[in-house]
């Protein structure tokens, strides 16, 4: 997958996983990533998928309706390819953090609905349910964060509310922040993932 990689100030540094939004691509979340961690490892991958020219990390059938058969094959795909980079970067898969907004969250999501320590944690900002009716792995050891927001047009807070439930019936701990600013990304959201960062990665 096409993806930038830099390397973090140590050799046993988290790797902060960024997956961009619809559209986006793997600059985006670079200025974000440096507010969380600037010592961390960075993974910034591009999705494979593209809408209308949009990269995207899998294909729906249209807003809000995901594409199950290509979520899994993506999903799939995106966890084989944390494995290589695993191996050709020297990285434990045990460091990695996810970063993602909107459908980078999405995938995220299910990439720690569908495999068992994909994840260390995650930061999701305006991720929605990826899949339902699946039992979740044991998600004990990874703590999730959601940026939500409260009218949010593409994202409903219901969404929000059955993924933090999904997530704590598997083991996580997630902490919610909600804003009043629909899909948007707000600087309030990072700067409250970066806290939340500092109290359950860095401190720990
Ligand atoms: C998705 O398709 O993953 C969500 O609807 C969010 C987005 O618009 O990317």
């Amino acid at each position: 997958m096409k993806h930038i990689f830099k390397e973090g100030k140590t050799e046993d540094s988290d790797v902060l996983l960024l997956l961009h939004g619809t559209g986006g691509t793997e600059e985006d979340l670079m200025p974000i990533a440096q507010m969380i961690d600037s010592e961390a490892a960075i993974l910034s991958v591009r999705g494979n998928v593209l809408e209308n020219g949009m990269p995207r990390f899998f294909k729906r059938l249209r807003e809000g309706v995901f594409d199950e058969e290509d979520l899994l094959f993506r999903t799939s795909e995106l966890n084989d390819f944390l494995e290589e980079a695993s191996h050709s970067y020297g990285f434990s898969r045990e460091k990695v953090i996810a970063v993602g907004y909107s459908n980078g969250a999405n995938i995220a999501g299910s990439l720690l609905f569908h495999y068992e320590n994909s994840l260390k944690a995650a930061i999701l900002y305006h991720p929605m349910v990826p899949r339902r009716g699946v039992e979740l792995p044991d998600l004990t050891n990874t703590p999730v964060f959601i940026g939500a927001g409260e009218n949010d047009p593409i994202c409903p807070a219901q969404e929000t509310e059955d993924l933090k439930q999904l997530l704590e019936e598997a083991g996580s701990s997630v902490e919610t922040k909600w804003e009043r600013m629909g899909h948007r990304l707000t600087e309030e959201e990072v700067t409250a993932s970066s806290a939340w960062y500092r109290n359950h990665i860095r401190n720990n």
